[in-house]
């Protein structure tokens, strides 16, 4: 959560930073605020509550003139410590307003470093716990000592070091010293912070999205590592000044990728990236009959051993690994357990070296997985991680990835890094059915053709969601919708009611059909909207037989019944309202045509009640706090 760019360079750094902060202005959007060296010994502040075209219109107030300078940093928030108030947005000074500093993260023990300084005689003017780094920096500045000698630039990075040595919890800190303005400092510890390296022009930023219009040379900086930037470079330490070899890294992406390309908003731009993102996925993944992951720290041995596979996610990613259970357990016959990984550690599961858990996250940041990952870590079990995001945190301490290929998804609902998802964990069970001898080698190829086959099926559901819009413009003044679902249809129907529930801030539940009677059914009212994803007739016609009784059970209670069906599923039309249809597809890959329509209905509502599609309020795009 929140977004943090640093520029030093040759140009004006203000438009610079402002367009930075509003690529990652999906990270968190409550405040922003800027802070600019003009090169003299001034620096300019300017923070505002709110979007940032409040941040803009302050600045059009304040500054007529414009603000000249060619160091300067930003940061958009997702608060934390204190309400989202002007006081409260970053920049944070120290009390001479030399020192400034923007954080992404949290400072746990910034209480005890608050009264320290309180007790000093120190006053703090924000409730955050960032507002304490600067004091501490200007602190350490100030002290004479055999460390910080003089004011040189040497002395903000030592200072920086000292300072980050005493915090604990999560962060990516960027220091900006008015008395140093060919200069900017920042380090990390369980939050992103990448280098972006330009001609005469350097950057730092939470996610390379911020830069990647001037440069896609990125260095991506290491656990508790420190930088310091200036117009003709880096140089990395770890926190104790030791020197160290960073990782350079050429952005795959260009901006477009990153732009809306004509849609009002990314999230639909990413709907129709689908296809692409699934197939990109699944590029160069069967090589001689094995499927090729992108790092495997794991040996043949270890995969073969492998007794127990646990799936730990969050949210939507948390309902891919729902999904992946149908398929690893019937290749493989070895039990999956998937779990929120929010309450995974804190109950002390069962783990050996003979189980994986595979974590599954677009970001690779968000703290509740990480954290799973080294609880897993920690009882000797194997990781591996199906990741959007290259060279995240949890790949980094995983012993096998598997990178999705969606390419940047902009809207805070994840909608094509799900179906990547999806497709890599099922490429994630046909590795490991190869390994242990469950699936012979033709066999494998014949389920990656039928994965292959799934781009062009998504593309025609895409074709003919138009009926779907209609129908959410006619639904979107409903109180609730109920979502349904048996076997692979559960977990869709959870991620229909997440779609709508995050953007179009609508009471949504997902229930297994079978479930109704014990319980939901007595939400059934006159004109409430049922979503129905129904099994296929050929396929299962059991679960079929058993969802049409479902169907009539809620329209006889006077529910609007919405049917995602089949192509040629004739049996379903007198009883639903309205009919979606998709292609037929193998029962295991079902979800990648039918969660489709349900995004595009959660999108669609949302805009006709005139929310922000991309930046639905109270979220974030990276959830990296627990
Ligand atoms: C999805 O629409 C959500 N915004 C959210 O549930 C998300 O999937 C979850 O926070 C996990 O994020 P991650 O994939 O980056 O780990």
């Amino acid at each position: 959560m929140c977004g943090i760019v640093g520029y030093v360079g040759h140009q004006q750094a203000l438009p610079l930073v402002l367009d930075g902060l509003r690529r990652l202005e999906y990270r968190g959007y409550d405040s922003s605020g800027i802070a600019v060296l003009d090169g003299r010994g001034g620096m300019v502040v300017e923070k505002r509550a709110g979007r940032i075209e409040n941040l803009d219109k302050a600045l059009a107030t304040d500054h007529p003139g414009g603000i000249t300078g060619t160091t300067g940093i930003g940061h958009t928030r997702w608060a934390t410590h204190g309400a989202p108030t002007d006081r409260n947005a970053h920049p944070h000074l120290d009390t001479a307003g030399a020192v400034a500093v923007i954080h992404n993260g949290i400072i746990e023990n910034f209480a005890p470093l608050r009264a320290e300084l309180e007790q000093a005689g120190v006053e703090l003017r924000s409730e955050t716990d960032t507002e304490v780094v600067a004091h501490l920096l200007a602190a350490a500045l100030g002290a004479p000592s055999a460390a910080a000698p003089a004011r040189g630039g040497a002395d903000l990075a030592t200072a920086m070091r000292a300072v980050c040595r005493r915090l604990h919890g999560a962060f990516t800190l960027v220091v900006a010293h008015r008395d140093h303005p060919d200069r900017i400092v920042a380090a990390r510890r369980n939050s992103p912070l990448v280098v972006g390296v330009g001609a005469g022009e350097t950057f730092v930023a939470s996610d390379v999205a911020a830069f990647v219009e001037h440069t896609r040379e990125a260095v991506e900086l290491g656990q508790d590592q420190l930088v310091e930037i200036t117009a003709a470079g880096y140089t990395v330490t770890d926190l104790d000044g030791e020197p160290v070899e960073a990782k350079p890294f050429t952005v795959t992406w260009d901006l477009a990728a990153a732009e809306k390309g004509g849609h009002p908003y990314f999230m639909l731009k990413e709907i129709e990236e689908q296809p692409a993102a699934v197939a990109d996925t699944l590029l160069g993944r069967y090589v001689n009959g094995r499927i090729v992951l992108d790092e495997e720290r794991l040996d043949a041995q270890e995969l073969r051993d492998v007794d127990k596979v646990f799936v730990v996610a969050c949210g939507t990613a948390y309902h891919s690994g729902l999904i992946a259970k149908y398929a690893i357990e019937h290749w493989t016959r070895v039990p999956v357990e998937v779990e929120m990984a929010s309450e995974f550690r804190y109950r002390d599961p069962v783990l050996d070296r003979d189980t994986l858990v595979v974590a599954i996250s677009q970001s690779g940041e968000t703290a509740d997985t990480l954290e799973a990952v080294r609880h897993a870590r920690d009882q000797k079990a194997r990781v591996l991680a199906i990741c959007n995001t290259n060279g995240a945190q949890i790949p980094r301490e995983s012993d096998a990835v598997l990178y999705t290929r969606a390419g940047p998804e902009i809207g805070v609902a994840s909608t094509k890094t799900f179906l990547a998802q999806v497709a890599a964990t099922h490429l994630v069970g046909l590795a490991l059915a190869a390994a242990k001898g469950t699936k012979y080698g033709d066999e494998v190829g014949r389920e990656f053709a039928a994965l292959e086959a799934m781009p062009e099926l998504i593309a025609r559901v895409l074709g003919v969601v138009e009926p779907v819009r209609e129908l959410a413009r006619d639904i979107a003044d409903a109180k609730a919708v109920l979502f349904l679902g048996r076997h692979l249809g559960y977990p869709v129907a959870l991620e229909g009611a997440l779609k709508l529930k995050e953007l179009a801030y609508m009471h949504a539940e997902g229930f297994p059909a079978g479930e109704l009677k014990h319980g939901p059914i007595a939400l059934i009212e006159d004109r409430l909207p049922v979503v129905v994803v129904m099994a296929s007739p050929r396929a299962r016609p059991v679960l079929h037989a058993k969802l049409l009784s479902n169907i009539q059970e809620v329209r006889a209670r006077g529910a609007r019944t919405i049917v995602i069906a089949e192509e040629g599923d004739d049996t379903v039309r007198p009883y639903a309202h309205h009919l979606i249809r998709v292609p037929p597809t193998p029962t295991l890959l079902s979800p990648l045509v039918t969660t489709v329509p349900l995004q595009v209905l959660a999108a669609e509502i949302a805009q006709s009640r005139g929310y922000d599609v991309d930046k639905p309020r109270n979220l974030a795009k990276s959830v990296t706090v627990e």
